[in-house]
């Protein structure tokens, strides 16, 4: 299949699969504790400080962006901006959902393939840190580079990317690759991607206590723009 086809086809069915599958998805990550367990990496995060202009990549219903704002908050560093976008209609409008049963105000929403990235709104650029939970398993393995280089684009100079992925191993294959359809990565794998997106300052992390047992299904990843201009 020529690439531009692979990558439409891997995109419409990342799309089917989570317009079908959000309430499952939003069950299985709480029985799992994992939206905890981003918040208990947040409260410990170097790339978090105060006045942030933040970019959640693959926000889907929220989890991420949720726990981050709860984490600069109780860390007493509210961001400037969140801004946030995902592939899946249905993901975004429980999103919406959730903010407005929540009150929560001032985190843009948009529609966006990560391969696609210059259908974002206008204004979308320059942040000081991306983060993207469980979304770059979703994009064709040949593609990671670019996908990661179009979030590099995005940032400012010594902007910061926090990546949470699924890793490759024995439980991860019939638990996310085959029943969630992602592909998997190992540590090598990561770095060699980040690299030739041009990240620099690449640290390997793991979800503190009592979250541990994520540590089974992800990397959690810190990366910085090294850029020369
Ligand atoms: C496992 S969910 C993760 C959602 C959220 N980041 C979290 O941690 O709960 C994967 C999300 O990635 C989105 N996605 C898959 N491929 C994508 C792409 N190419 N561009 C943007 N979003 C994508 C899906 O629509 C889905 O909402």
């Amino acid at each position: 299949m020529p690439l531009a086809n692979e990558v439409a086809s891997t995109s419409a069915t990342a799309n089917q699969l989570y317009s079908k599958r959000a309430d499952a998805y939003m069950r299985f990550i709480r029985t799992v504790g994992y939206p905890r367990g981003l918040r208990s990496v947040f409260m410990k995060s170097p790339a978090l400080g105060p006045g942030l202009r933040i970019l959640d990549a693959g926000c889907g219903t929220g989890v991420t962006t949720l726990a981050l704002r709860s984490a600069l908050e109780a860390r007493g560093m509210p961001a400037r901006a969140i801004d946030a976008f995902d592939l899946t209609p249905a993901m975004l409008s429980r999103f919406r959902a959730i903010l407005d049963a929540s009150g929560i105000q001032g985190v843009r929403l948009a529609e966006a393939d990560v391969l696609q990235l210059d259908t974002l709104p206008q204004g979308w650029n320059d942040y000081d840190l991306i983060v993207t939970a469980s979304m770059l398993e979703y994009v064709p393995r040949s593609h990671l580079p670019a996908a990661l280089r179009a979030l590099h684009g995005r940032l400012r100079k010594h902007g910061a990317l926090l990546l949470f992925i699924t890793r490759s191993n024995a439980l991860m294959r019939p638990l996310i690759e085959r029943w969630w359809s992602a592909n998997l990565y190992t540590q090598a794998q990561l770095r060699l991607s980040l690299e030739d997106a041009g990240f620099t300052e690449l640290s390997f992390g793991h979800f503190p206590f009592p979250y541990w047992h994520l540590n089974a299904w992800g990397h959690v990843v810190s990366a910085r723009v090294h850029r020369v201009t």
